[in-house]
């Protein structure tokens, strides 16, 4: 098996955030694909070692924040690369607050979701959400998964469902 054939499927890239325990938290995630228009549901890989997962667990309410190729890599890494067990990523990172929750200000897009079902595998949850609100906040460029390694030259942690060991 090439596990390279991967790489031949495309994302976005994005950033997940909810309110838990009274703070806002969230991680970067390529894991989002649309699963129907009408009702409008997305679902959504997270990693069982991730807050995040915990957290979109206990509130079932998620923003999806759609970065842009000119997205500041510091918001791709912040909340892909530290954990919200012990930080704060949203004291870092600019944001605004829609529908109760944030979405970076980086962001050219954003998604408002509801948890509706979830599928557990070995190692992540796919979260099935439908989709209350969003927009698109600007004319820039939605950052796929591919200019994110080959243009910015970013990295993926194990934690991503796409990780391959170098
Ligand atoms: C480009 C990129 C894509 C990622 N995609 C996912 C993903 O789809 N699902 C996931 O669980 N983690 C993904 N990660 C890893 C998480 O963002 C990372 O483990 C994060 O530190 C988890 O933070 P938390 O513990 O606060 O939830 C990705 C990271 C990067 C940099």
């Amino acid at each position: 098996m090439n596990n390279n054939v991967f790489r031949n499927l495309s994302y976005g890239v994005y950033v997940v955030a909810c309110e838990c325990g009274g703070k806002y938290t969230g991680c970067t995630v390529n894991s989002i694909m649309q699963i129907t228009s009408s009702p409008a549901i997305i679902a959504l890989s997270v990693n069982h070692d991730n807050y995040t997962n915990e957290c979109i667990e206990k509130v079932k309410k998620f923003s999806v924040s759609i970065l842009s190729e000119d997205s500041n890599p510091l918001s791709i890494g912040t909340f892909g690369f530290r954990s919200g067990r012990n930080c704060n990523k949203f004291d870092i990172i600019p944001y605004n607050i829609i529908d109760v929750l944030p979405v970076i200000n980086d962001a050219c897009a954003y998604l408002i979701a509801e948890v509706a079902d979830k599928i557990e595998t070995p190692t992540h949850t796919v979260f099935i959400a439908n989709v209350t609100n969003g927009d698109i906040l600007n004319d820039k460029k939605p950052m796929t998964y591919s200019y994110y390694h080959n243009v910015i030259k970013g990295k993926s942690p194990k934690t991503a469902p796409t990780y391959i060991q170098e």
